[in-house]
């Protein structure tokens, strides 16, 4: 596609003689659309060319050697240079690049050669896969999409929970109460129940915890019941996570837990060792963080079994090796924004190369918060995942059978639908705000949510079905398509490629959210404004043309966020 900031910033460069990828830098985007599409402000030059602003402005414009046919017109406002790009120009290179591109459009090959580590999901064996986690799956799932679109090579990474000490008490309890319970039919709920149990008996009987801590290290040293029994209780849980990813529609291409580096945190203590960082603290070695304004970073507890900080550096270590990547990201919430911060400072100290240091980013989110208390809560006062998700399913089942009763394989649209809202809720505001879970505003058709992208999707859909052709490019009359409406929806496909680069920016896929509600309304706007069917042939042909794209647009860009269309609701 023409790159409107570039022509705009070489012929800036050919009156002010500044470096073009400079001027470059400096254009921006007006707030408002009568602004015009893009602004050069000339009080960045004032410094260097020693004039003031509105003079550099008049003296530019007056040099400006424009092609008509890309800008319209070109406008000074104070310091400003307001630029206006012809509709038409908007619309040939949209058009030539969707010819060529059609559901890749957006897409681009910034990321060839680069490989992105995203760790992410990663719920804890034996524990209910919560809704933290969910957004974990939801965020880390649209970034490893994002990535790979613009290119780069992703590798999805679920860093289980299938370690720790919390092992050592289920087994004990397992060893003690397992024929009570039905931990084959429920895994996790039977599970937790042996979990509170056991810690329960802990606290009441310190030898107990002791057993359990023993059994932990026994874990650790490859002793063969407490491994098989580990492992069935891994198997199990996976087995019931399962059901959530498929709902979903996850995919990792990595199940190492904590686990899987069990044999490898030797490496890590010795390299600290030898770097002499390791001091000792009450019975426990730590490496002091302390320059750093950081408590310090247990790497080995009192009874020397390690903890989650070294299995974490350990996957460093073993990451940079094996993938070579140029980012590792990492969805949590933010409640361990400390944790990352210890173990990134900590990897450097392991001597590991700046490339991956550098590439190590953690990826926060915020807590979600329901509207309405507790939902579907067994007992304790979690939510069940799956439950959750069947719920969005049975409401959006309701919903549809209020507006369309009478629609084909409602299930399946229904699936579709509610988990998208899901989905779209947990992406639809900046990653680091508190969301609130709230069925209703989620679930509304015509708010800014999941189904209503779907809903103007399966719009675009009939229309085209309707009409029952689609036009072929090479027929189509765009100047039929150059009125406010169009040329915003031109617009807006045209800026795809830019809101995806700031996605993988800032790793904030919300971006792309709010961008996928702007073209839904916008298209929403133009079809109220214009009529489709039945205009004249040439009209009809160029707006069928327009709707086309849009629902193209629509469904990647749905589907990089993890949602499904339907085809009609
Ligand atoms: N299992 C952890 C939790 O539930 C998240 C793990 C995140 N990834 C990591 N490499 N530490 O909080």
């Amino acid at each position: 596609m023409i790159n409107f900031k570039r022509e705009i910033a070489n012929q800036i460069a050919k009156t002010v003689d500044l470096d073009v990828a400079e001027l470059e830098s400096y254009i921006e985007i007006p707030k408002e659309e009568k602004m015009g599409d893009y602004a050069f402000p000339c009080f960045k030059l004032a410094k260097i060319l020693k004039k003031a602003p509105p003079m550099i402005a008049a003296e530019i414009k007056e040099r400006l050697e424009i092609d008509n046919e890309v800008f319209e017109k070109v406008e000074m406002v104070g310091g400003y240079l307001n630029f206006y790009i012809a509709p038409k120009a908007f619309i040939e290179t949209v058009s030539k690049e969707f010819e060529v591109s059609k559901e890749k459009f957006g897409s681009k090959n910034v990321g060839e050669g680069k490989t992105v580590v995203i760790d992410y999901s990663a719920p804890n064996i034996a524990k209910p896969f919560h809704i933290g986690h969910l957004r974990s799956t939801v965020i880390g799932g649209a970034l490893y999409n994002i990535y790979q679109f613009l290119g780069y090579h992703t590798v999805g990474v679920n860093h289980l929970g299938d370690y720790g000490t919390q092992f050592g008490k289920l087994i004990e309890g397992y060893k003690r109460w397992g024929t009570e319970y039905h931990i084959e039919e429920n895994p996790i709920d039977e599970l937790t129940k042996i979990y509170v149990r056991i810690n329960k008996l802990c606290e009441e009987d310190e030898s107990v915890l002791e057993a359990c801590r023993n059994n932990f290290k026994k874990l650790e040293d490859g002793d063969s019941y407490c491994v098989e029994i580990w492992e069935k209780f891994r198997n199990l849980s996976l087995k019931e996570f399962q059901k959530v990813y498929d709902l979903l529609g996850s995919h990792f291409d990595s199940w190492n837990g904590e686990a899987f580096y069990s044999d490898k945190m030797g490496e890590i203590v010795e390299i600290l060792e030898e770097k002499n960082q390791l001091v000792e603290s009450e019975g426990a070695r730590v490496v002091s963080l302390e320059d750093k304004g950081m408590p310090p970073c247990i790497i080995e507890k009192t009874n020397g079994s390690s903890t989650y900080a070294t299995r974490d550096l350990a996957a460093i270590l073993y990451r940079a090796r094996t993938y070579d990547f140029d980012k590792a990201l990492y969805v949590t919430s933010y409640e361990q924004v400390l944790h990352f911060k210890q173990i990134f400072e900590v990897a450097k100290m392991l001597g590991i190369s700046e490339k991956y240091t550098n590439g190590l980013e953690h990826v926060p989110f915020g807590m979600v918060r329901l509207k309405e208390g507790k939902m579907s809560t067994r007992e304790g006062n979690f939510i069940k995942l799956e439950d959750l998700l069947q719920e969005a399913i049975t409401r959006a089942e309701k919903v549809i059978e209020e507006k369309n009763p009478d629609l084909e394989n409602k299930q399946e649209v229904a699936k579709k639908v509610g988990i998208g809202a899901v989905i779209f809720n947990d992406l639809s505001n900046s990653r680091i705000k508190d969301e609130v879970f709230d069925w209703d505003l989620m679930l509304n058709f015509q708010g800014e949510t999941g189904p209503y992208i779907q809903y103007i999707y399966v719009r675009t859909k009939s229309v085209i079905e309707k009409a029952g052709y689609l036009p072929k490019v090479e027929e189509i009359d765009f100047s039929q398509l150059e009125d406010e409406d169009s040329k915003r929806i031109f617009k807006l496909l045209y800026s795809l490629e830019d809101v995806l680069q700031q996605v993988t920016d800032k790793n904030e896929p919300s971006f792309l959210s709010r961008y996928l509600i702007d073209l839904s309304q916008s298209f929403s706007t133009f079809y109220n404004n214009h009529k489709i069917l039945g205009e004249e042939k040439k009209v009809q042909d160029a707006r069928l043309y327009l709707t086309n794209i849009v629902g193209t647009v629509l469904k990647t860009g749905a589907g990089l966020l993890g949602m499904q269309m339907p085809d009609r609701m």
